[in-house]
């Protein structure tokens, strides 16, 4: 989705992700931990996109091979530059100088660590560029400043932004604070990066002091406000957790306004690609992995889990199933409670109701799998298909060892183990044929407890 066309300006965003917290405690860079399955700088880029940023800087640490190979996939198109020392953020913004050198109407500076940043909010600042401000910072206000650079105004007017350790007490006390977002005119971009100093008490080139070198040279500067959770920043996962539920929270709500039922909705969690279309009906606790997308009135009953899964209209899925990558329910399909299906196609109407394992298989329209069915797709070394046809009736307890098919209209008997293929219509028993003696309970029950006697 493209929010903004800006009426033809063009903008570069640069996503700074050098900075290698070890807050995380993790092996994993911090930018590279997810929401909504989707790496936190991922999140930064989309809405960089959505803001119109045709052009995506990347600004990773040295050796950030992990974050620079994840990029392939999140956004290909970004061009990839290596802050090799840490020495400030106007320093790692620098390291994508060759990007802003060719030259665009608006660079957005933004941190790959701040994920709930949404577009409207880079529209607004961009908006703001368009009107003829060379530097647009994004403010948010909270009664917990501790740690964030306070925004300095006097007389109406943004005249610096005062890092924690440098502000005087004064400043301190100030609640309106940087993002770490902030929009520059591209004309001017060079030549007020290039001004930082390293002059402050960390000794690093700090991107905020563009605001006073701006301001020295006559040039308007500006603040905008958004909301704290705009600019919520992770460094722990505590944090991480807290901006999960925020996203979580706003894609519930996106998702009931745009016609979808759900019944419990803080129980439900959304991937960031789940597609649910209006009516339908999402019951609680169910957990959306990546690449799920459920057509209207289907429904997805309690404590299911579905990832990388198409669930058509009218079918039904759950209480307690799960549906894993490359599973394809058809219209008015069924899969029941404690029923695992994975590469799967379930045709029209075909019901898979209970305690059953499908994987590696194509089970035609109207067919029904008994209780307890297992295909057994797994020899410990290969996978293989079963194929089960058209309005087949697999009895309940049964194994379908692949490869192996199942005709149209065929019956397989309860507690079959099926090892060849059953043609169409025919009746298949895979198991021994029961056998009945009259009384012998009886004698066998005294025999056993004379036995015990005698020890
Ligand atoms: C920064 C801002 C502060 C703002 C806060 C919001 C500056 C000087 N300060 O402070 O005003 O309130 O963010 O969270 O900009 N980075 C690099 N290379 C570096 C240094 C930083 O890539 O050399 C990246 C980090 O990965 C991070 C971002 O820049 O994504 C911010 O750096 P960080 O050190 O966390 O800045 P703060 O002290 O939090
Ligand atoms: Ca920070």
């Amino acid at each position: 989705m493209r929010l903004f066309q800006m009426n033809q300006r063009t903008c570069l965003s640069i996503i700074l992700a050098a900075g290698e917290g070890t807050r995380m405690k993790s092996t994993l860079p911090k930018v590279l931990h997810r929401i909504a399955g989707l790496p936190l700088v991922a999140h930064v880029a989309k809405a960089a996109q959505s803001a119109g940023a045709g052009n995506l800087a990347l600004v990773v640490g040295h050796g950030g091979e992990k974050v620079r190979s994840a990029a392939e996939s999140f956004a290909p198109e970004a061009e990839i530059f290596e802050q090799t020392e840490r020495l400030g953020t106007a320093h790692a913004v620098l390291a994508a100088r060759k990007a802003i050198e060719r030259g665009h109407d608006d660079v957005l500076v933004m941190f790959g660590d701040t994920p709930l940043i949404d577009a409207t909010a880079l529209a607004t600042a961009r908006q703001r560029l368009a009107d003829g401000a060379a530097v647009v910072v994004l403010g948010f206000r909270t009664e917990n400043p501790t740690g964030y650079g306070r925004l300095i105004e006097s007389g109406g007017k943004l005249r610096a932004i005062r890092e924690e350790k440098d502000a005087s007490e004064e400043e301190r006390r100030v609640t309106f604070c940087n993002s770490g977002l902030m929009a520059i005119s591209g004309r001017h971009a060079l030549e007020l990066l290039d001004g930082v100093g390293n002059a402050n008490s960390k000794g690093e080139y700090y991107l905020t002091d563009i605001v006073e070198i701006a301001g020295a040279r006559g040039l308007p500067v500006v603040a905008t406000e958004a909301s704290f959770e705009n600019a919520l920043g992770i460094n722990n996962r505590a944090e991480l957790a807290e901006a999960e539920a925020i996203w979580q929270k706003h894609r519930r709500r996106e998702t009931m306004l745009a016609g979808v039922t759900l019944v419990a909705p803080d129980t439900v969690f959304f991937s960031h690609d789940t597609l649910i279309e209006a009516d339908a009906l999402v019951e609680p606790n169910v957990w959306f992995g990546p690449g799920v997308h459920v057509a209207s009135g289907a429904t997805i009953r309690a404590f299911s889990h579905l990832e990388g899964a198409k669930v058509a209209s009218g079918a039904e899925v759950g209480p307690f199933a799960r549906l894993r990558p490359g599973t394809d329910l058809k219209e008015k399909a069924k899969v029941g409670n404690f029923c695992e299906v994975k590469k799967a196609v379930v045709e029209k109407g075909a019901k898979v109701n209970h305690l059953t394992y499908i994987g590696d298989a194509h089970i035609g329209a109207g067919a029904n799998i008994g209780a307890g069915t297992i295909t057994c797709n797994y020899d410990g070394y290969l996978k293989f298909l079963t194929e089960i046809g058209e309005g087949a009736f697999i009895g309940s307890n049964s194994s379908l060892v692949a490869p192996v098919s199942i005709g149209n209209g065929a019956y397989v008997a309860s507690g079959s183990v099926i090892t060849e293929s059953v043609p169409d219509d025919a009746l298949a028993f895979g198991r021994a044929r029961q056998k009945t003696l009259p009384e012998k309970a009886r004698a066998l029950r005294e025999r056993r407890a004379d036995a015990a006697k005698k020890k």
